[in-house]
C-alpha cells in the first residue's frame, strides 16, 4: 500500500502550477525521491509535537518548520496572545505598544541588543544588517563561511553547503542563477573554524570587508559549532579593522538559550538576526545590535533604508511577546535540554550497539547526525566526507514509521518543549529499529578521508 498516496497525487498537480512544484526549492526531498515516496510531502495540521500529513501519517515532528517551532505546534498561550490582538485588526503600518515590550524584553535577554528594528523573514534581517554594516564602515565587501546560509538575497547567496566539494578552489560560488558577477566579487568565503585563513584574508582585505557574517552555530551545513576561542578570534578580527561582526542567529536565537549563541558562547557580535524561534510560527525577524550602529537605520543623519509594510505588525508582535514571556519560564529551556540530551544519548548508544559509525553533533534543542569514522566534523568541507546514502536510508526508514527529520543531511533536527517522555520512548524505539533495519542492507559506511 502506497503510504504517500494524496502527497504524491498532489504533487504532480502542483507540478503543472507552481514551479517545481513547491513553494520553497528546500522543501524538496531530493534524496527519497522517487522511491516509494513523493518528492514533498503535503501536510494537513500539527499539534504539540505532532504533524499530521494529507495522508494521515502521523509523525513526531523534529524539523519543526525548520526550526521555528521552539514550544510546539498551535501552542495554546501563544495562539491566545494572537486571536486577543486580531480582534482589534491586523495590520495598520503605524507604531504600536506591542513592538516596544517586545523591544524591551529582548534587549534584557540579549547581549548585543541595544537597538531593535523588526522585519518579517530572516532573509530581509540579514539583508539590512550587511546593509548597515556596509554604511556603517563605508566598505563594500563582506566575509562569509562556506555553507553557511544567510537567506535568498544577493548579497550572501554564495558557497552553501549543497555546492562545496572538499577539493574546491577558494572562489566564492553563487548559489543562484540571476546573482551579478560584480556581486560575487564582493564576497570572500572561508572555511568555518578555520583560524589562519580567515586572519590570513582580514589582514589582506580589511581595507576593503565591512563584515564577518556567521551563524555563529552554524546550522546549515548539518549543525557544526565553534571551535573554542573561534567566535573571539572573529571578535578580535573584527575589533582590530573596524569591521562590524554580525551573527546571523536565524537558527541559533531562542533556540539554544535564551540568549542565543552569543550567550553561550560569551562573544558580543556587533549586530545579530533573529528570526524562526521568535515567533514560534509567526513570521517575524530582527535586526539587533549596538546602539551606535542601528542608529543609522533612523532617519536623524544620512540613514540606511529599512521597511517593511508587515514589519512590526500586531500579530506576530503578540506571538513573539508571548513566546518570551514563556521560555523566561525556568522549566522551559531545562525541560528542553533534558529532552535533547536523553535523545542524542540513545543514538549514539544505539550506534555503539550496532557497530555503527555514527556521530551526533550540536546542542540538545538543535543537533544532527552524520556518519563518518571521524570524531567530530568542524566545517562543511569535512562533513562532504560523511556517508549521505545512510543517511538517506535512515531517514526514508524513520519517515515511514512515524518519525520526521529532514531529508537534507546538512539541515538540523530540532526539538520543542511539546517533546515529552513517551515521544522520547517512542523515538529511541524507532530509531534503533531502523538502524538495524538498515544494517541488513548495508553493511559498510562509505566515507572518505
Ligand atoms: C541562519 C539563517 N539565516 C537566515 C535564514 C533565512 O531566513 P528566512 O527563511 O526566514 O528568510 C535562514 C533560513 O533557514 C537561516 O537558517
Amino acid at each position: 500500500m502506497n503510504k504517500f498516496k494524496k502527497s504524491q497525487e498532489l504533487f504532480d498537480e502542483e507540478l503543472k502550477y507552481l514551479p517545481g512544484g513547491t513553494t520553497s526549492n528546500a522543501r524538496l526531498w531530493h534524496n527519497v525521491c522517487p522511491t516509494d515516496m513523493p518528492c514533498a510531502i503535503f501536510a494537513k495540521k500539527a499539534k504539540g509535537a505532532y504533524l499530521w500529513d494529507v495522508d494521515n501519517n502521523k509523525y513526531i515532528d523534529y524539523r519543526l518548520g525548520y526550526g521555528p517551532i521552539i514550544l510546539g505546534h498551535a501552542y495554546p498561550k501563544v495562539l491566545n496572545a494572537v486571536k486577543k490582538v486580531m480582534k482589534d485588526g491586523e495590520v495598520f503600518a503605524l507604531n504600536n505598544e506591542l513592538e516596544l515590550k517586545l523591544a524591551k524584553k529582548i534587549n534584557k535577554a540579549v547581549k548585543c541588543a541595544e537597538m531593535i528594528r523588526y522585519a518579517n523573514s530572516g532573509t530581509e534581517a540579514t539583508m539590512t544588517a550587511v546593509r548597515v554594516a556596509r554604511a556603517f564602515t563605508k566598505k563594500d565587501k563582506i566575509l562569509k563561511f562556506e555553507g553557511h546560509y544567510h537567506g535568498h538575497h544577493d548579497y550572501v547567496l554564495f558557497s552553501l553547503a549543497k555546492h562545496i566539494k572538499s577539493d574546491l578552489g577558494k572562489k566564492p560560488i553563487n548559489a543562484s542563477l540571476g546573482i551579478p558577477n560584480s556581486i560575487r566579487n564582493l564576497v570572500f568565503a572561508e572555511e568555518w573554524n578555520d583560524f589562519d585563513n580567515v586572519e590570513k584574508t582580514i589582514k589582506r582585505h580589511h581595507k576593503e570587508i565591512a563584515c564577518i557574517i556567521c551563524e555563529p552555530v552554524t546550522g546549515n551545513s548539518a549543525v557544526i559549532p565553534p571551535e573554542p576561542g573561534f567566535l573571539n578570534h572573529l571578535r578580535e578580527l573584527c575589533n582590530k579593522y573596524n569591521i562590524v561582526l554580525i551573527f546571523d542567529e536565524v537558527k541559533t536565537g531562542f533556540r539554544l538559550s535564551l540568549g542565543g549563541a552569543q550567550e553561550i558562547y560569551n562573544v558580543k557580535p556587533d549586530l545579530a538576526t533573529f528570526a524562526k524561534a521568535l515567533g514560534n510560527g509567526f513570521p517575524i525577524a530582527l535586526v539587533a545590535g549596538k546602539k551606535e550602529i542601528m542608529e543609522l537605520i533612523g532617519t536623524g543623519r544620512d540613514h540606511v533604508i529599512h521597511g517593511g509594510t508587515y514589519s512590526g505588525n500586531p500579530i506576530s508582535m503578540a506571538a513573539a511577546n508571548s513566546v518570551i514571556d514563556e521560555l523566561q519560564r525556568k522549566e522551559v529551556f531545562e525541560s528542553m535540554d533534558i529532552y535533547g540530551r536523553k535523545l542524542m544519548k540513545g543514538m549514539r548508544e544505539t550506534y555503539d550497539d550496532n557497530d555503527v559509525d555514527g556521530i551526533v553533533q550540536g546542542f540538545p534543542t538543535m543537533f544532527q547526525t552524520m556518519f563518518t569514522r571521524r570524531d567530530k566534523i568542524t566545517n562543511c568541507r569535512a562533513g562532504k566526507s560523511c556517508d549521505f546514502n545512510y543517511f538517506a536510508l535512515l531517514q526514508g526508514e524513520l519517515a515511514r514509521n512515524g518519525i520526521m527529520i529532514d531529508e537534507d543531511p546538512e539541515e538540523a533536527i530540532y526539538i520543542s518543549y511539546s517533546h515529552k517522555q513517551h515521544d522520547l520512548n517512542k523515538t529511541l524505539q524507532i530509531f534503533e529499529n531502523a538502524v538495524k533495519k538498515i544494517k541488513k542492507v548495508k553493511k559498510t559506511l562509505i566515507t572518505l578521508k
